[in-house]
């Protein structure tokens, strides 16, 4: 099982940017940290982060034939980018969408998900064990799927 993890932007700043919401590790610490947890599993992992809406589509679109599943974190994108969503909706890969922060309460502009209609499952608030418990929602349903 091959999943690609995909993160938008700022998430780079990770480690750096407000601690106090999104925590003191890094994006590496974090994929580290889940690749490591998923160890003895048969999941073969990538990941990918871009700052710019059309390199996330463009991985979105190479993820097809390549990948089982996507995990993706698309940032401030997720509450507005019709062509993100587009994106994960043509390309037809189960997909999950992760949040560390909790964003529905946070503010107002940050309930809205444009992804979330086409996407298997949501995750939020849960920090890096969100990334975790994305690629085993992923696992399952992918198994289930036969
Ligand atoms: C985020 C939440 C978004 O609202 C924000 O713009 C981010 C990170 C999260 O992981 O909590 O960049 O997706």
């Amino acid at each position: 099982m091959k999943i690609i993890i995909i993160n938008g932007p700022n998430l780079n700043l990770l480690g750096k940017r407000e601690p106090e919401i999104y925590g003191v590790e890094t994006l590496e610490d974090i994929l580290m940290w889940v690749v490591k947890k998923i160890d003895n599993e048969d999941i073969k992992i990538d990941w990918f982060q871009s700052n710019h809406e059309g390199e996330i589509i463009d991985r979105i679109h190479d993820s097809i034939g390549k990948f089982d599943g996507i995990l993706i974190n698309p940032g401030a994108y997720t509450h507005y980018s019709y062509a993100i969503r587009d994106a994960i909706s043509g390309a037809a890969i189960p997909t999950v969408e992760v949040h560390l922060s909790d964003v529905n309460n946070r503010e107002d502009f940050r309930k809205i998900s444009v992804i979330e209609s086409v996407c298997i499952h949501s995750v939020m608030g849960m920090g890096k064990k969100g990334y975790l418990e994305g690629i085993h929602f992923l696992r399952d349903y992918l198994n289930s799927e036969g």
